[in-house]
């Protein structure tokens, strides 16, 4: 049999509205790097990915200046419309060179803080199992179900998890996923394409710096995570 291989996808083809900047977060500055390399540096530094597809939009320039375009193991992809495009167009990349046993770990581009350790938590936690999964997080906060302003419930706090990434899952089973759920809105992450085929994706517990930069104020977050974590 063949040595199973483990690749990365990264989508990276969006416009970044909330973030009401210039150009898409992905280019912003952080610490030293913008948002996009800090995060291809983390995948790289892991050392353990055959190759890491980035879906980028057609329209973007900034991508084809930066060192790590041309690095390797980076293969460029055409973004998609929504994120689950990306990352099927990413996917398709890899079709010459995986095989539906390797394994993917999709991660996004605006999540530059996550760590080596997270990486081989989650590979090593779920490498043996049928499935895959993703990094979550549990809520601190106490969770309420409300109607306008109005609270309806309390809700048990233990059933609920936060979706990060990276999540990894099966070359062959994630892209027929996708492929299966095209056009659905409602995928707004791997797992839940999953999901709607009536599988049980795990939950691996992440680490909380792993932030996502969605808002102004995220970046300023992730340089202070940066820095803690040298
Ligand atoms: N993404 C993508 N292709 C799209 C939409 C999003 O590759 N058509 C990527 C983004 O670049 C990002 C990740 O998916 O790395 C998570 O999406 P999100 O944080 O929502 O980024 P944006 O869609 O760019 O931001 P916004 O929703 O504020 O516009
Ligand atoms: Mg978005």
């Amino acid at each position: 049999m063949t040595q199973v291989k483990i690749w990365a996808v990264v989508p990276a083809a969006g416009v970044g509205k909330r973030m009401q900047a210039d150009r898409p977060k992905q280019y912003l500055p952080l610490v030293g790097k913008t948002v996009l390399e800090q995060t291809i540096n983390r995948l790289l530094q892991a050392d353990v990915f055959s190759a890491i597809a980035v879906a980028i939009s057609k329209e973007d320039p900034y991508w084809p200046e930066l060192e790590c375009s041309k690095h390797k193991k980076v293969v460029t992809a055409a973004g998609g419309k929504e994120r689950a495009d990306s990352v099927l167009s990413a996917l398709k990349s890899l079709t010459e060179r995986a095989s539906d046993n390797d394994w993917v770990l999709v991660h996004d581009a605006a999540r530059p803080c996550l760590t080596s350790a997270d990486i081989h938590y989650l590979i090593g936690s779920l490498k043996d199992d049928a499935v895959g999964g993703i990094l979550a997080l549990s809520s601190h906060d106490t969770l309420k179900n409300v109607e306008g302003i109005n609270i309806t419930e309390t809700i048990d706090r233990s059933v609920i998890w936060r979706v990060l990434t990276p999540q990894m899952f099966r070359y062959g089973m994630l892209k027929s996923a996708l492929e299966a759920a095209e056009g659905n809105s409602v995928i707004t992450d791997e797992a839940s394409a999953l999901e709607m085929q009536g599988l049980q994706p795990k939950i691996v517990e992440g680490r909380p710096d792993n932030i996502k930069i969605t808002r102004p104020e995220d970046l300023a977050l992730a340089q202070f995570y940066m820095e803690q974590q040298q």
